[in-house]
Formats: structure tokens, sequence, C-alpha cells
């Protein structure tokens, strides 16, 4: 279980903050992605919503009056195409939330699924190093600006019956934690939160199982309100935003490690 060890809690918002900020949101379809996209739009930034699922996508989009475009995250050269969307679209890029994720059902063992394993590895982990990759330009030529990565509390707790979740998303933790300091001085902000439970379809194979364990869900609009906190932190450089259910959200802390001897 992740212990509070440090009370610092990212910022309220700042009003009009997000006002005319150019925000590409990949999974934007569903769950958490859409509820980040529809917080964002209603902060009156210019959305792009992202998702390989154009249906859904697209129905986002239309909603909240933004723009789509299709990616498939774990594709080097689509992210590249979706940012381009974005700048020639909206004339730039401010915030992008590299969000879209899948889970990965099976084990090591008799249960392995060799396909299943590279492809979770490269929607969770890929699509996080190709979107950062890809947004970086953009991202310069104005400035700067702020990268969110989904994560997960998969990313900091042990999650045995999902390893290979768990190990997709600890490695973004480190991707970000390096990330973060890495292009601080390009005035890049590179976090990520890391939600436990939270309602999207993703948990829907383990819902029942979860209100049985009287495990509470937080609801997307939690996660996506923590999410526009961190993204408008102007001291977030690496920062992991746990967000819990009856919890504050507050930013992990690691132990540090003994010096060489
Ligand atoms: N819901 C939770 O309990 C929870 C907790 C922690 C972290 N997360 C993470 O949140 C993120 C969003 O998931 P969610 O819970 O909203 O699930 P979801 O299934 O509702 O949404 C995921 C979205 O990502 C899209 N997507 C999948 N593969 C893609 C690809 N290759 N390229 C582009 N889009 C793709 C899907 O079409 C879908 O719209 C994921 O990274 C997930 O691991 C979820």
């Amino acid at each position: 279980m992740v212990e509070p060890t440090e009370s610092r809690t990212p910022p309220p918002l700042v009003e009009e903050g997000f006002r005319g900020k150019v925000a590409l949101v990949t999974g934007a379809g569903s769950g958490l992605g859409k509820a980040v996209a529809t917080a964002l739009a209603n902060e009156d930034a210019i959305v792009v919503c992202a998702d390989i699922d154009e249906g859904a996508g697209r129905a986002t989009a239309e909603q909240l009056g933004a723009s789509f475009t299709p990616v498939d995250v774990a594709d080097l050269d689509s992210n590249h195409a979706a940012v381009q969307f974005a700048v020639d679209t909206h004339g730039g890029l401010d915030l992008v939330h590299l969000n879209a994720g899948i889970a990965s059902p099976f084990g090591l063992g008799d249960d392995f699924d060799a396909e299943g394993y590279r492809k979770a590895m490269s929607v969770n982990l890929d699509g996080v190093v190709f979107g950062f990759h890809a947004a970086r330009p953009a991202l310069l030529a104005r400035g700067g600006g702020s990268v969110v990565a989904t994560a997960s509390l998969a990313g900091l707790a042990a999650m045995p019956v999902q390893p290979v979740y768990g190990t997709n998303k600890h490695a973004v933790v480190g991707l970000v934690r390096a990330l973060g300091p890495a292009h601080a001085h390009e005035g890049i902000h590179v976090n990520a939160i890391c939600p436990g439970f939270a309602d999207s379809k993703i948990i829907d194979p383990i819902r029942d199982m979860l209100g049985a364990g009287g495990v509470p869900i937080i609801p997307a609009q939690t996660v996506a309100d923590a999410t526009l906190r961190l993204f408008a932190d102007t001291d977030a450089h690496g920062e992991l935003l746990v967000i819990q259910a009856g919890n504050e959200p507050y930013y992990y802390k690691f132990r540090g490690l003994p010096g060489a001897r």
C-alpha cells in the first residue's frame, strides 16, 4: 500500500489559466481521457481528441466542440501525425495528456500471452515515449509546455494479478521521473498521474470483484480535476500525483538511496 509520505499537493487552478491553450489528449474517446478532455474544454482550452477508436474519439470531440485526430500511440509516425494535426489546425501545442492505455489480464505462467505482452508494452510504454518525442518540438516552439502521462498506482505498488501492466506503469513512472528534470530547462513540464481504480471501461472485467471487496471506485471527474491541477503546477517536474479514493491528491516521494561508500 502506498503511504502518504509528503503533503505537497498541486495548487488550486488559476482562473482562466487554460484559456486558449491547445491541448492534445490521447485516449480521449473513453474514461479518463474523455474526462480530462471535457475538463480542459470546460476551462476554455482548445482540445484535440485523439484515439485509435475513431467512433469514440469523434463522439467526444463532437460533444465538446473539439477537433479529432486518429492516433495509434504505439506507432511513432502516428504520434507525429497527431501533433502535426494539432499544430496545423490550431497553430501550436501547449498541453499533452499521454493517457491512452490498455489492460494486460495475464501472468507469465500458463496464461502467458506473448503477443499481448508486446501490445501492452507498446501501447502503455511506447505510447508515452513516442508521444513525448513527437510533441517536444511543438512545445519548444511555444517556449515550453506541460506533459502529463497517465501512469497508475500499479506503477508504484506491486500488482500481482497483472504483472505486465504493473511493469509498463512502473516504466512510465521511471521515465517521467527522468524526463521531468531533463527537460525543465526547456520550459517543458513532464509529470504523471497515478490513479487507483477509477471509473472507466478498463475496470469492467473486475468491477464486480472490486465491488464485492468494498474497493471504492474513483469518479473519472475526480481524476480529471487532479490532472488539471497537475498541468497547471508551474513547479512540478517529474512529479507523480497519487489519486486515491477518499484522499487529497498528493505528490509521491520515493525513499532516498544511501550514497556510495
Ligand atoms: N481506470 C482505472 O482504474 C485506471 C487506473 C490507473 C490508470 N489508468 C490508466 O488510465 C488510462 C486511460 O484508461 P481508462 O481507464 O480511461 O480506460 P478506457 O479503456 O476507458 O480508455 C482507454 C482509451 O484509450 C484508447 N486506446 C487504446 N489503445 C490505443 C492506442 N494504441 N492508441 C490510441 N488510443 C488507444 C481506447 O480506444 C480508449 O478510448 C490508461 O493508461 C490506463 O492504464 C486507469
